[in-house]
């Protein structure tokens, strides 16, 4: 494993594999026990620099490091003195000089972890980069469809929506095509990124058309807040050509699953029926995340589950 986690291309096969293993041990190593925390991490300081919004992602690498025993500063720029203009790079280096060993950073600028990553000495895990990557992300949704589907290689994943402004659909097309998975991302000609022609995936325009042969739909979020222009003409012609209600979902293979990282838009790209069917996985997605951020943060940092 490199020092940081930056980007779903840090990870090889081997790498993304022992992510996903260490994950599975943590989550049995801790089943069934009254206190859910190992002594891995004590006496290390885990700051989580947030910069963007964020519900789930910082609550849950917060429990992640609290649960391997790591001390966890929350700094959130709200509040802080980069209200006052301070750097990201001073920012940086002030939480280091009162001994962080790893920082997980939020960032609205597509790179910063990239950045922050050359002034520091301890870790840096990218847990969302603008429109870039959002590497843990991709790891918790890899280790949910193997925990449903019992494999990763040869799966067909169709990914649907807002792709071009989405660092978890990036993320995940690098993720899932080391891990052997098939990638084919459905959107409006609009959302689509311009260099996705190079990207190791299928593209299509027809959901109806796909749904039949995918063994996983991840829906993503339309991204309002990313956009500065009309990308489609109206909400509702975009479900109605986009969103997975109950009539598609029931075009899918009886054992396909469907995926979504939150926050959801109920009823634009994913109706309540689907969101709240057998099929998904969202609330996996979210327990899972804990499980995979306590391996990225234990391999990081080193140390073995269950020793001190
Ligand atoms: C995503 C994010 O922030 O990139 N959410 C998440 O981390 N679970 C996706 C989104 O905001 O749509």
């Amino acid at each position: 494993m490199k020092r940081h986690l930056l980007e779903a291309g840090d990870l090889d096969r081997d790498d993304a594999t022992l992510v996903l293993d260490t994950a599975a041990q943590i989550e049995s190593a801790l089943a069934g026990r009254e206190v859910k925390k190992l002594p891995t991490l004590r006496g290390r300081t885990v700051v989580n620099l947030f910069f963007e919004d964020s519900t789930r992602t910082r609550i849950s690498f917060e429990l992640a490091a609290k649960r391997l025993s790591a001390d966890v500063i929350n700094f959130s720029a709200k509040g802080s003195s980069v209200s006052k203009g301070e750097s990201l790079k001073d920012t940086a280096l002030t939480l280091e000089a009162m001994g962080s060993d790893a920082i997980v950073v939020r960032h609205g600028a597509s790179g910063a972890p990239h950045r922050l990553a050359q002034w520091v000495q301890g870790s840096v895990v990218n847990a969302g980069d603008g429109t870039h990557e959002h590497p843990t992300q991709a790891l918790l949704d890899a280790y949910t469809i193997r925990q449903r589907l019992g494999r990763l290689d040869g799966v067909r994943v169709v990914v649907v929506g807002d792709v071009l402004h989405s660092r978890v659909a990036r993320s995940n097309v690098w993720l899932l095509a080391t891990l052997g998975a098939e990638v084919t991302l459905v959107a409006p000609p609009t959302l689509l990124p311009v260099g996705v022609g190079s990207w190791p995936v299928q593209v299509s325009y027809d959901l109806d058309a796909v749904l039949p042969k995918a063994d996983v739909v991840m829906m993503l979020r339309v991204q309002a807040e990313r956009m500065n222009a009309s990308f489609f003409p109206s909400a509702r012609e975009y479900s109605r050509r986009y969103g997975l209600d109950g009539r598609r979902m029931g075009a899918l293979p009886d054992d396909a699953i469907v995926m979504h990282p939150g926050p959801m838009n109920r009823g634009m790209e994913i109706a309540a029926e689907v969101a709240d069917s057998a099929r998904s996985t969202i609330v996996d997605q979210v327990g899972n995340g804990v499980s995979v951020r306590m391996a990225v943060l234990y391999l990081l940092l080193g140390g073995a589950p269950d020793s001190e």
